[in-house]
């Protein structure tokens, strides 16, 4: 499906983009003059927000591609070149999530979602990067998640295939700097879409729902925004990219001090999902005292420290004098 030709000829391919965040970006460039090409396995949903586009007097146009299927993507390239003549922006933003403790999980599924989050957006890099090198530019976005930076227990498998997506997209972004393509990746804290609801249960996760639903009042955003951070991603294209200030401390101190962050998680899932109807377990309320006493030891060997320098620096002043 497709509507009239957009003034401006920026062409961008938005994978996932049936629901959630890929059809809120989609709307997004649109409505801000880009040329859209659509794409996910649900027909009707991308016939309906090409259909809306249009009616707004935006550019859009639909691929039904399974992301996992290599010529679906091959296709979706081709359609796109063949139309409207070049690719400025690939959004790598389907994807779904899979629960389940490392013991339990269906390997056959974790490995469904390694192929979705994780084989498909090099797949689709490499049906794309001609096509932008020969143009000499391009953007390539990757929608990572927060998970990336934390190993978050009952969803690891869905954190591992972030993280594994992150990782390609840093050295893609090294790789292709001198052909002017540009490697970017976001990553989204809690936000509200159907990724919940489209989740793969995959093995226990006991009280899983429960615990999102309390970090999710906590700390959720829509798909608004993060949508405009892929906009804003895209004018001034950088390695990584956080959503939200919050998501960006969370980040940086998770990477810093991960042992604390280890035990934050732990004592959350003690909480609000214990398992087995355990409540708050004693290994928790140890290693909380063996924090706090870690963190008076620190300040007291910097206090310690400082006063030390100050003493050996008066001395070699003495000494001068
Ligand atoms: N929501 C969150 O809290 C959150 C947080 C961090 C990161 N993310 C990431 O953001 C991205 C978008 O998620 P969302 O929250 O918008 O989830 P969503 O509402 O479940 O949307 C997922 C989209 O991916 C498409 N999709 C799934 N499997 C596909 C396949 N095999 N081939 C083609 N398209 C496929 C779906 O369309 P069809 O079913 O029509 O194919 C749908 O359009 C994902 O990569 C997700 O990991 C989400």
């Amino acid at each position: 499906m497709q509507t009239a030709r957009s003034h401006l000829n920026k062409v961008m391919i938005i994978t996932g983009a049936s629901g959630g965040i890929g059809a809120v970006t989609a709307r997004l460039f649109a409505k801000r003059g880009w040329t859209v090409v659509l794409a996910a396995r649900s027909e009707d949903k991308l016939a309906a927000i090409v259909k809306e586009i249009s009616a707004l007097g935006g550019t859009a146009h639909s691929v039904v591609a399974d992301v996992t299927v290599q010529e679906d993507l091959h296709n979706l390239v081709r359609q796109t070149v063949a139309r409207f003549g070049r690719i400025d922006v690939l959004v790598n933003n389907a994807g779904a999530g899979i629960s389940g403790t490392l013991e339990s999980i269906n390997v056959d599924q974790l490995a469904y979602i390694f192929a979705l989050n994780v084989v498909a957006p090099v797949a689709a890099l490499q049906a794309v990067v001609p096509t932008m090198k020969a143009q000499r530019s391009g953007i390539i976005v990757n929608v990572s998640s927060l998970i990336e930076d934390m190993a978050v227990p009952y969803m690891s498998g869905y954190g591992a295939s972030k993280a594994a997506l992150g990782y390609l997209s840093d050295a893609a972004a090294i790789e292709l700097a001198s052909y002017n393509i540009s490697v970017v990746k976001v990553l989204p804290g809690m936000t509200k879409t159907e990724f919940g609801g489209n989740l793969i249960q995959a093995g226990t996760a006991t009280s899983l729902e429960e615990l999102f639903e309390k970090a999710g009042v906590l700390n959720s955003v829509t798909p608004d925004t993060v949508a405009e951070t892929i906009w804003q991603a895209v004018q001034t294209p950088r390695r990584k990219v956080y959503v939200t200030l919050t998501d960006k401390f969370v980040g940086n101190s998770t990477r810093l001090a991960p042992g604390v962050t280890n035990l934050l998680l732990k004592a959350a899932i003690q909480r609000y999902a214990p398992i087995e109807g355990q409540g708050m377990a004693k290994s928790v309320r140890q290693d909380l005292n063996t924090a706090a006493l870690a963190t008076v030891g620190v300040a007291m060997a910097l206090v310690i420290g400082v006063i030390a320098w100050r003493e050996k620096w008066h001395q070699k002043n003495r000494r001068r004098g």
